[in-house]
Parts: structure tokens; C-alpha cells; sequence
């Protein structure tokens, strides 16, 4: 894919659904009783892969473009499938549908990718085993094999901020005997609390000695209701910064999710100085959402350094946030995100080199990096399948010197399939 300088973005821009909201809302509406709409749903490979594993497990769905119907089976409707469950590329479902398939009575393999069978499972497969799942892994690794028993509600902690792992064991504790409770202690993004509460779950969180403490009942049920998708902030996130960086833009993102534990990206615009607000806030499946506005520039900058309880807000925005410093007068110095090396690649090195080849001079450290203001050169990139990398420095094309060449660009197909020609849509 080349990319070539652009004047600006203006216009309306409809976003596809959230990825971590689609994923919760094909599981969720998998167990619950009866039959339920999912609207927006994300039509990207990674929720696909989601979908396909819960027809798997005996679900019935059927998918009208981004509407989903789902018959749920309820809480004990799953059925062992003869096939191992294939999760593609998506870490979300592999580590989700492992809480939800340890209580069951039946066994499950679990699958995925090159890239998914490189990350790790040992930060769930671990926990369960504290809940008293069975779990075979080789070297903590996929392929994976669920040995569906009864499991028994405790008190876990977690050892790494993730919400993959915080909502593995939720959906584990609703097949808990008893009430299990899930200690976080640095916030991460809380879809999973929600919808549990929006399907009538019997949830309850307390914040305690500084850490949110997340109880769920094994005698929950869940009943069947719609759910509305909100565009996601994820995607929201390149064209954000691509109008922030081209001045003159001046682009409306309708229906967002503005959920507080994602929108880290939105204060950071602000606090280096970019015009961008928020329009018409509501709420929509007890997730809040509204319209978002932004015009080209950066003003002031007031931040450099993004770090602490901030990194997972921002977790899956640190690419694009890169990009972004390349146009900041003080650059952009990003710590304690080493999580980003077991993303769907090693996410440090790949901005690194990619910055680097286009001339940006960068620090790298284990744990992030520095990256110093500069014009980006236009270069090979490469996107090491990672889908976020490939959008990514597709945006940096928009605003370097000369043409960008994406190698691997079709990665976008994991969570924004329609990327290259919304960017088309909207460019000047
Ligand atoms: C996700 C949580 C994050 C994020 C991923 C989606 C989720 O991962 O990076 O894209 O839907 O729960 P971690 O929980 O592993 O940080």
C-alpha cells in the first residue's frame, strides 16, 4: 500500500464497532438466556474469530453485515465442539474464552495463529489454577487444552494490569461455587464489569486499600437483551491524531466509546495542545458514548513523558502515539509499557525500527521509548502483521516527505477492515 502526503482530513467518518465490546458481546450473549441483537458488531477477523468459536460450542448466530443475531444457549447451553477452537489472531478471545470454558463439563483445545501461539497463556492458565481449573499447556503457550470441572470462587490478584486476564476469571467466577472476587490494582479497561451488569449478572465492585476489588457470583444467570456497539476509540485513534497533525482538518467521529478507561488518548491530545471535544454524550448498553470533533494543529504541549496507571488507557494507542510525537516540539517518552512486547508483535521494536527508517531519531528502552521531533522520511515499513503498526505508520505517510510503502498492510483486516478506504474518503 503507498501512502502519499495529504493537506487534510474533513468530513464524517462512520467507525466500525469496538473490538473489546464486540468480543464481550458475542461470549455473553453466547450464555445468556434466550435470543438477543447485537448491532455494530465488528466484522473484523479477530470478533469473527470470536463468533465462529461460540457456533462452535453449539451457538446459534447469524450475521446480517454488522448485526448479529444470537439464540443464547444459557449458562450450562454450551456444547463440546469435535474440533479444537480456532482464535486466529485474536489474544482477546483466546484469553476470555478460556475463563468461560474452564467451569464447563466438557473439554475444549484451543488454537490460533503464528503470532497468537507466540504469546503468552501462563498469565491466565495460571489464575484459573487457583480457581481450580485444569488447564495443559506446552511452555505456557497455545495450543491449549480447557479440561472443563467445577471450579471453586477464591480471591485473585492481579499480577499483570490486563483486562484480558481481569475478564478471563470473571467469566470463570460465574461458574464458581460461590462468590469470586478479582483485586486490580492499577485500572484496566471495565467492558466486561459492565456488560456482566447490563445482563444482570450479580456483580459488585469496591475500591480497597487502593485497589478495585470486582465480585461475581457463580449463581449468576444471564438474561438476554440487545446491545448496541459504540464506534471504537482504538480506531477513533489514527484518525485523531492524522487530523491533529495535518492542519486545516476539521473531521466529526460520530457514536464513539468514551468509556473513562479508554479515552487516556483524548486527554492526551488535549495536554499537547489539539482542539478536540465531545458532542452529544449519552450512554448505549451502559457504555457512555457521543460525537467526536477535531480540528488540524497542535498548540501548546503540557506532556511528554506517558507512564503509570496511564499505560493501560492508552495501551493499544502507543503506535499511533508515536506517530504523534514525531510532530510534538518536545517529541514523546513512553515508560512502563513493556506489555507492549507480547502484543501481536513486539510492538517497541517494530516502532523503533519502523521510526527509524524514516529518519526519526528514537531512544529504545525494555520498557518503551523516546522519540524526538522530526519531518518523518517516506520509507519501507513494514507491518509485522500487527494490524495497529500497519495503520499506524500509514498515518505517518500522510505527513512525511515523499511516498510511504506499507508492506503487510492487510493486517487492518484484524480490527479495521475498511481502514485504507476511510482514510481515502476523508483525505484531501
Ligand atoms: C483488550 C485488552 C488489552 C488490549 C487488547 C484488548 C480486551 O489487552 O491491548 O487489544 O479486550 O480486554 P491486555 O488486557 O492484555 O492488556
Amino acid at each position: 500500500m503507498k501512502i502519499n502526503p495529504a493537506n487534510s482530513l474533513r468530513g464524517t467518518l462512520v467507525l466500525p464497532g469496538d473490538k473489546s465490546i464486540s468480543h464481550r458481546a458475542a461470549m455473553l450473549a453466547s450464555i445468556a438466556d434466550g435470543p438477543s441483537r447485537i448491532t455494530n458488531f465488528l466484522t473484523a477477523e479477530d470478533c469473527l474469530s470470536t463468533l465462529a468459536c461460540m457456533q462452535q460450542l453449539g451457538v446459534k448466530a447469524a450475521r446480517m453485515g454488522t448485526t448479529v443475531e444470537i439464540n443464547g444457549a444459557g449458562k450450562y447451553g454450551l456444547r463440546a465442539s469435535g474440533e479444537p477452537l480456532d482464535c486466529g489472531n485474536s489474544g482477546t478471545t483466546a484469553r476470555l474464552i478460556s475463563g468461560l470454558l474452564a467451569g464447563q463439563r466438557f473439554d475444549t483445545t484451543l488454537i490460533g495463529d503464528e503470532s497468537l501461539s507466540k504469546r503468552p497463556m501462563n498469565r491466565v492458565i495460571r489464575p484459573l489454577k487457583a480457581l481450580g481449573a485444569e488447564i495443559e499447556a506446552t511452555d505456557g503457550k497455545l495450543p491449549v487444552k480447557v479440561l472443563g470441572r467445577p471450579l471453586n470462587a477464591s480471591e485473585v490478584s492481579l499480577e499483570v494490569a490486563s483486562a484480558q486476564v481481569k475478564s478471563c476469571l470473571l467469566l470463570a467466577g460465574l461458574y464458581a461455587g460461590g462468590k469470586t472476587t478479582v483485586v486490580e490494582p492499577v485500572q484496566t479497561r471495565d467492558h466486561t464489569e459492565r456488560m456482566f451488569d447490563w445482563l444482570g449478572a450479580d456483580i459488585s465492585i469496591e475500591i480497597r486499600d487502593n485497589a478495585r476489588h470486582i465480585t461475581v457470583s457463580g449463581e449468576s444467570e444471564l438474561t438476554a437483551r440487545d446491545i448496541s456497539v459504540p464506534a471504537d476509540i482504538s480506531s477513533a485513534a489514527f484518525l485523531l491524531v492524522a487530523a491533529a497533525c495535518l492542519e486545516g482538518s476539521d473531521l466529526r467521529l460520530p457514536n464513539v466509546g468514551l468509556n473513562p478507561t479508554r479515552i487516556g488518548i483524548l486527554e492526551v491530545l488535549k495536554r499537547c495542545g489539539v482542539k478536540v471535544k465531545v458532542e452529544n454524550e449519552r450512554e448505549a448498553s451502559g457504555e457512555p458514548i457521543g460525537d467526536l470533533v477535531i480540528e488540524g494543529g497542535i498548540g501548546r504541549q503540557e506532556l511528554t513523558l506517558l507512564s503509570g496507571p496511564l499505560i493501560p488507557n492508552i495501551i493499544d494507542e502507543i503506535p499511533i502515539l508515536a506517530v504523534f510525537g514525531t510532530q510534538l516540539p518536545h517529541g514523546i517518552e513512553i515508560r512502563n509499557a513493556e506489555e507492549l512486547r507480547v502484543k501481536e508483535t513486539d510492538r517497541i521494536a517494530a516502532i523503533v525500527r519502523n521510526l527509524r527508517e524514516m529518519s526519526i531519531s528514537v531512544d529504545e528502552f525494555d520498557d518503551g521509548f523516546r522519540v524526538y521531533p522530526g519531518r518523518p522520511k517516506g520509507a519501507e515499513i513494514e507491518s509485522f502483521g500487527d494490524h495497529r503498526i500497519a495503520m499506524a505508520f500509514a498515518v505517518a505517510g500522510l505527513f512525511s516527505e515523499g511516498e510511504t510503502t506499507i508492506n503487510g498492510h492487510e493486517a487492518c483486516e484484524i480490527s479495521f477492515p475498511a481502514f485504507f478506504d476511510a482514510l481515502d474518503s476523508i483525505v484531501s
